[in-house]
């Protein structure tokens, strides 16, 4: 691919970040529509009448389609692209909002290889109100063990909600999306897909889920933007997740009457910035092509697995299985944070520790771990990089 160019952090000096996972960089054209906001509309939404303001609204208002029109199955309308200010709001707004009547007799089923984001809610609302949590395995190369996920399914519950990561951040391997939102609908469960890692790799669609999450930080946008897809119908009713402006119809002392979708969720003043340079995000991927980028980050997950492979001491988390966009590994007799800490000496930017997945990595491995994470940005050159400055590590520890 040939978008460095639309990079300048990657001018700005010889670092080699290999930390996409946790956040991707931002290309230059989103920051001058961020610029563009603030120097030329710069006024709330929803609420004036004057030119800024009008602005600003259909700016914002704009993106929605955006999203619909790019990341999401044909036919989706505007109303279901809920704006947040990433992957972890879009789970707390399900969590809170849509299951806040469950209760003992229905139940969450999740993966072992979720981030945090995509359990602690879920343990909230267990803890709060009974409802059960049930967590199916992986198999040795990654998979989901879709057996398991079919014993909970076929259990006797009132309500179940199948929420999970189409690829996990802890793993890099590919779940079958499209297979766990089948069964669940064999099942009359509801699918929520955590897209946080797969939407800016794989083009990821809603024909087989009710709920669809990601961040935008990590799709070339800004820090602090996200969007939750809501089946038509389903968030409708529900008692939004936080009160305040723009999310009511009509305020009295004695009552409230709630906003439509997709603003009922959207309470006080939103990142407005944020949202605008987001949809500028979007654009910009569909001009690179996301199968383009797609076909890239398949190659660099190959080169740099093959490469970590080859590191005498280093062992790749399900090295058998391919993987996209990020490789975790570890290193024998020695501490992720010290290897880690070693390279950035060398200007080699990765994650170390628990990488927010603490559950499978305590089961898995024991310990901290290391991630190495790509973007349409990352070359080869890059990886033969970090692999020459491991070899150096590996000298001293
Ligand atoms: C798979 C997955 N889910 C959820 C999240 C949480 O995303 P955010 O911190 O943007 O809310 C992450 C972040 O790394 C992730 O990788």
């Amino acid at each position: 691919m040939n978008c460095r160019k639309d990079f300048s952090i990657l001018n700005i000096d010889d670092t080699v970040y290999l930390d996409s996972a946790a956040t991707s960089l931002t290309p230059d054209c989103v920051l001058e529509k961020i610029g563009d906001y603030y120097q030329n509309y710069n006024a709330n939404i929803h609420r004036g009448i004057h030119n800024w303001a009008e602005t600003a609204t259909a700016a914002y208002e704009g993106v929605r389609s955006i999203i619909a029109n790019f990341i999401l199955t044909p036919g989706v309308e505007d109303s279901e692209i809920v704006f947040t200010s990433g992957t972890t709001h879009g789970i707390n707004i399900v969590a809170n909002s849509f299951c806040a009547d469950w209760d003992s007799n229905d139940q969450i089923i999740i993966s072992e290889a979720e981030h945090h984001a995509n359990i602690v809610p879920w343990q909230q609302l267990r803890d709060r109100s009974g409802v059960q949590l049930q967590v199916v395995s992986l198999n040795e190369k990654g998979y989901l063990e879709f057996d398991q996920l079919v014993d909970f399914l076929k259990r006797r519950c009132n309500r179940s909600l199948v929420a999970m990561s189409i690829l996990p951040n802890a793993t890099g391997v590919m779940q079958d999306w499209q297979k766990i939102g089948q069964l669940a609908k064999m099942y009359q469960a509801n699918v929520l897909l955590d897209g946080a890692q797969s939407v800016p790799r794989i083009q990821t669609d809603v024909s087989d889920c009710d709920f669809l999450v990601f961040s935008g930080h990590k799709t070339y946008g800004p820090t602090g933007t996200g969007v939750l897809y809501a089946k038509k119908g389903l968030l409708d009713q529900s008692p939004p997740y936080m009160g305040g402006g723009d999310m009511i119809k009509t305020v009295s002392f004695d009552q409230t009457t709630f906003n439509e979708m997709p603003w009922r969720y959207e309470a006080g003043t939103p990142n407005i910035a944020g949202i605008i340079g987001l949809g500028r995000a979007i654009e910009w991927i569909k001009e690179q092509g996301l199968d383009n980028i797609t076909a890239h980050e398949t190659s660099i997950s190959d080169y740099a697995q093959e490469a970590l492979k080859s590191v005498e001491r280093v062992s790749v988390f399900f090295p058998q299985t391919a993987k996209l966009g990020l490789v975790v590994f570890s290193v024998d007799s020695a501490q992720s944070s010290d290897v880690a800490t070693l390279l950035n000496t060398q200007q080699i930017a990765v994650r170390s520790g628990f990488l927010c997945a603490e559950p499978i990595l305590r089961n898995r491995v024991g310990q901290g771990v290391l991630r190495a994470s790509f973007g349409c940005y990352t070359t080869t050159e890059e990886i033969d990089k970090l692999v020459a400055a491991l070899h150096k590590v590996l000298s001293i520890l």
